[in-house]
């Protein structure tokens, strides 16, 4: 199977890209960052706080959180629910950085995501992909954007949804974002050794694509 990993930081543009890549390849896109959301929702939805490890940890047996692809776009199920809809508040970012940190949440959504990987082509993005899910992946992307164009971009997206929000307190989210998902213990982000950089500050959604595509066919 052919496997292309895309991690970066919050608002780098990966999941737009990776989806683009996935049609031009013929590839199944894999969001595990909405896995990860899925399980905050848990955690809010139940009342638990983020700092609250041993609630956390405690919690994960009671998740099943799986995929369904409807059109081609990714579904992602909670205890059996479609969720898709409900996982993009600033909350749930913010709660979802709080409890991705922890190791019970991470092995839960471990294997479920190698899995994935055996059976299927697939561009799967996240922070880890390279670094821990998909070692061996064919070609590794470290994806990134200065945090003003990320801030931007997410500002954007969210006015396209009607969400009404402050450009700068999405800045704010989006750096402390980062610094909690770079400086965590269990699988931080960070770039693969063998993975290449793109910053696309100042390339098109196209050009980052074409890019990926063309790194790939080349290797
Ligand atoms: O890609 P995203 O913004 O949907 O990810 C939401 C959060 O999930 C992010 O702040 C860190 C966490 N995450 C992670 O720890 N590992 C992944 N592979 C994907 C996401």
């Amino acid at each position: 199977m052919n496997t292309i990993a895309i991690d970066g930081p919050a608002g780098a543009g990966k999941s737009t890209i990776a989806k683009l890549v996935a049609e031009k390849l013929n590839f199944i896109y894999v969001d595990t960052g909405a896995m990860y959301r899925a399980m905050a929702l848990y955690f809010i939805r139940q009342g638990i706080a983020g700092d609250d490890e041993e609630g956390v940890s405690a919690a994960c047996k009671d998740i099943a959180v799986s995929l369904e692809y409807e059109n081609g776009q990714q579904q992602v199920l909670l205890n059996g629910e479609n969720v898709n809809g409900l996982i993009r508040t600033e909350q749930v970012s913010m709660m979802t950085s709080d409890t991705s940190k922890y190791v019970a949440v991470r092995a839960k959504l471990l294997d479920l995501q190698r899995n994935l990987a055996k059976t299927k082509d697939v561009i799967m993005d996240g922070r880890d992909i390279g670094t821990c899910v998909l070692p061996d992946a064919d070609l590794k992307i470290y994806l990134t954007a200065s945090a003003s164009e990320r801030a931007r971009r997410r500002y954007l997206e969210q006015k396209e949804r009607g969400v009404e929000c402050d450009i700068a307190r999405i800045e704010q989210d989006i750096i402390a974002r980062d610094e909690q998902d770079m400086n965590r213990e269990i699988s931080p982000l960070r770039q693969a050794e063998d993975a290449v950089y793109l910053d696309s500050s100042d390339m098109s959604i196209e050009e980052v694509a074409a890019e990926i595509v063309r790194l790939f066919e080349q290797r």
